[in-house]
This record gives structure tokens, C-alpha cells and sequence, in this order.
């Protein structure tokens, strides 16, 4: 019964088992059966005995990490024009280097960079926007397949309102660039899957986001994109599409929103309950982004009311909105940024536990991908082994106080192996 994906791993083993309990397991077992938990336990079942045994010793075992919304080409300019608001940023950095991904030789070298960071990183699923380039789209997955994360991965289209230099020269140019990069990349891997991915809605017109829809249903794809994430950007949303009553339907009216397949949206910081109610009618996911929104000054999203009204919710990263890619860095941001709400804004609306900000960047977040995030029996087998004997402390620690000063001190250096499916990825 042995093999590459069933074995044990022991150690002090955390996991949601929903949004409000976190499991804590010390010195349990954690099964690992073809590639999928088959259950957590305080000795090992039976029918398990002869699987190998790999003792972890006193570190922590967690579910990998999820990012529901990075951007790989931003990677190289993180921490760069940080006072300005979204539009400015967008113009001032983030198109001109988008732009450069038309240069394979610059895309090979920057987005082997990414791979090899998001590689270390604790994240083992994620979301991620390229550029309108369908060659170094195609190039970026390819490296992503080699990391063995899983990841979905989006060419992004843009044929209005942006600079000619990052402009696609129509709806018809962009769909025909899509279906392309479609057609060489769909069937291509076993870790990526593209994903659809208008980059908002100032940046496509209606006619292509027609076709976009039409694709969506063709191939059943999922979608990303942004929402409600800055102030000016959805009075220039309003002025785009006078006759929608929300940023939402923007998209839902093109079939973009949603439904059958699944679509994350990021940031939602200003979200209405006309658009709220929509989001939970068609399964819309939210991308909470807590650095991006603090480092463009976007907002703080209230994630409370969210989880209250039963909203599906992750963490995003937002590289380079945010200028770091740790999910553990987001789950304390979200935290932060929660308290700073409720304090200042809204006190109706607490700020979001510790449980609450673990369970969004692993079971929430992971529930994108199917049974992802979690240590619960039958989900995907992606685990973080960590180490944090270095961040040591005067006074023992239990184990939730251990895993809870993790998110808060650690960097990739104390992730002491990584596991997605039940594949070793260090
Ligand atoms: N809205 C449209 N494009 C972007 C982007 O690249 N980053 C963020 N944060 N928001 C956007
Ligand atoms: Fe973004």
C-alpha cells in the first residue's frame, strides 16, 4: 500500500475544519492517500499501518496556502510608487512594465524569478494575472507547471482606455490573441489551467466583453477580475456603463459573473448590497487584498459583513499592490486592517479573529480549487511543514499561540517543506 503519495506525516497538525474552528492536533497523524488527506488522528488507524512514517518532530503542519489574486509581471517593481492611488499607479508603473512582457527574452527572465519565488513561498495554489501577451503568457505557465503548485492562469485582455503600448488593437484582435493562447495551453499541463481575465471593466469594451462571455461558456472557464477596489475607479465605471445599477453587473451582464463557472473578484472594498446580494446569488468569490487596499489607499474591505452574509472569501496578495507575496503576511494584514475598521469606521462590525484570518488564506480561498485548504478527509493533500525553533521565545508556547506568532515573524525560511497532492515540492 505504500507509494510516492501515501504516507504519514507526523507533528503538531492545525486545520480549519470551518470558518470559526481551527483544529489542533499535537503530535497527530496526518494521512496522506493518493494524493489526498484521508484524516487526521491521534494514533494511526489500522488500515494505515503499513504506510511510510515521516516524524516532522515538534514542528507545525498546516494546509498550504492559497492566493486568489496575484499579478506575475508586477513582481519586479513591488515596493515601487507606493503614495500613489490605483489609476496613477496603474499609468505611472504598472502598464509601462506590463508592457515589456511583449519581449519574451525579458518575460523568461523575470517570470523564472516569480516561479522560483512563488516556489519557496507558502502559497501552493493561486490565482494569477499575466498580460495581454499570449506568448508570455504561455511562457509563464509553463514555468508555473514546473514548480508543481497549482495554479490558474490568466492572458489578460485590455482594448480601450489604456496606453497604446499595452492596448489590444480590437475586441476581434483580443478574442482571436485569447483563443490562441487557449488553444495551445487548455489540454497542455497537469498543475495550470488558464483562466479568463479581463483586467477590469474601464479596460474592455462592451463588444469584447461579449465575447469573452461566449468563450467562458464554450470552454466552461473560470474568471478573474477586479471590483469595487477604489473610489475614482468606480465613478469611472458608473460613467462607462450608465445603465448597470452596480460595478457587478458590469460583468454579470455579459455572463462574466459567476453561475456555472466559478469567478473571483479582488478587492471588493466598496461593494453595495445590490452588489453584495449578486455576489452570493451566483457564487462570485471575494479577493480580500488587505496590503494592496493600505498601500494604494484603496479602503479597507469589511470582510465581517462578508463572512456574516455567507460571502465566499480568500486572501490575495495583489503583488504588486501588495508588496509581498506571503499569504501568511495577508492573514495579518487582514486582521489589522479589520481593527482598524472596526475602530475608525465602523464598530458594528468586529474585527476578524486569528481562526477567521487562517481559515481565509487556506479553506476559503482553497475552496476556488475544489476540496483545497484544508486537512478535513477526502480534501487535496497540500500541506506546509514549519519551522519555527528559530523564533524562539523565553516561555514555552502552546501550540495556537506557536501557529498564531508564525503568520505575524515568519518568512520563507522557516517553511521546512512543502507538499501540494501529496507531491514533495521541498
Ligand atoms: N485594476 C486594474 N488593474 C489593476 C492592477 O493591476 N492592480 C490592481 N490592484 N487593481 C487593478
Ligand atoms: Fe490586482
Amino acid at each position: 500500500m505504500t507509494g510516492d503519495r501515501n504516507f504519514i506525516l507526523k507533528g503538531n497538525i492545525c486545520y480549519s475544519e470551518d470558518v470559526h474552528t481551527l483544529r489542533m492536533v499535537e503530535q497527530g497523524f496526518l494521512i496522506c492517500q493518493n494524493g489526498k488527506s484521508a484524516g487526521v488522528f491521534h494514533s494511526i488507524p489500522e488500515q494505515f499501518q503499513d504506510f511510510l512514517l515521516i516524524d516532522c518532530g515538534d514542528k507545525l503542519i498546516i494546509p498550504g496556502l492559497v492566493d486568489l489574486h496575484i499579478h506575475a509581471p508586477q513582481y519586479s517593481f513591488r515596493g515601487l510608487s507606493m503614495d500613489l492611488e490605483l489609476l496613477d499607479w496603474l499609468n505611472t508603473n504598472t502598464f509601462p512594465e506590463e508592457a515589456r512582457y511583449g519581449d519574451l527574452e525579458y518575460a523568461k527572465k523575470a517570470y523564472q524569478i516569480f516561479a522560483e519565488t512563488m516556489k519557496k513561498s507558502g502559497t501552493t495554489r493561486a490565482c494569477i494575472f499575466a498580460t495581454i501577451h499570449g506568448p508570455a503568457t504561455e511562457l509563464l505557465m509553463d514555468f508555473m507547471e514546473d514548480t508543481g503548485l497549482k495554479t490558474m492562469v490568466g492572458k489578460v485582455n485590455m482594448d480601450r482606455n489604456s496606453p497604446d503600448y499595452l492596448c489590444e488593437p480590437s475586441a476581434q484582435a483580443s478574442e482571436a490573441e485569447t483563443l490562441l493562447w487557449l488553444s495551445h495551453t487548455r489540454e497542455k499541463y497537469k498543475n495550470v489551467t488558464p483562466i479568463l481575465t479581463p483586467r477590469f471593466i474601464p479596460s474592455c469594451t462592451d463588444d469584447l466583453m461579449e465575447r469573452l462571455g461566449r468563450l467562458k461558456r464554450k470552454y466552461r472557464l473560470p474568471v478573474q477580475s477586479h471590483l469595487s477596489e477604489n473610489l475614482s475607479e468606480i465613478e469611472w465605471v458608473k460613467s462607462l456603463c450608465p445603465s448597470t445599477g452596480c460595478y457587478g453587473e458590469a460583468y454579470d451582464q455579459f455572463g462574466m459573473f459567476g453561475g456555472e463557472e466559478k469567478t473571483v473578484m479582488a478587492h471588493c472594498v466598496y461593494s453595495s448590497e445590490q452588489e453584495i446580494e449578486l455576489m452570493k446569488k451566483r457564487g462570485v468569490y471575494v479577493a480580500h487584498c488587505p496590503q494592496s487596499n493600505t498601500n494604494l489607499a484603496s479602503g479597507i474591505a469589511p470582510i465581517r459583513a462578508y463572512l456574516n452574509q455567507g460571502l465566499k472569501t480568500g486572501l490575495g496578495t495583489d503583488v504588486a499592490g501588495g508588496s509581498s507575496e506571503s499569504i501568511f503576511r495577508a492573514m495579518a494584514d487582514a486582521i489589522s486592517v479589520s481593527k482598524l475598521r472596526w475602530r475608525l469606521v465602523d464598530s458594528s462590525l468586529k474585527p476578524i479573529t486569528f481562526e477567521e484570518a487562517f481559515y481565509l488564506g487556506t479553506m476559503g480561498g482553497g475552496s476556488f480549487f475544489g476540496e483545497a485548504g484544508s486537512f478535513l478527509e477526502g480534501y487535496e493533500f497540500d500541506a506546509l511543514i514549519l519551522d519555527d525553533s528559530s523564533l524562539s521565545h523565553p516561555q514555552p508556547l502552546n501550540t495556537r499561540e506557536r501557529l498564531e506568532r508564525f503568520i505575524y515573524l515568519s518568512d520563507d525560511r522557516h517553511i521546512a517543506g512543502k507538499y501540494v497532492e501529496g507531491k514533495r515540492i521541498f
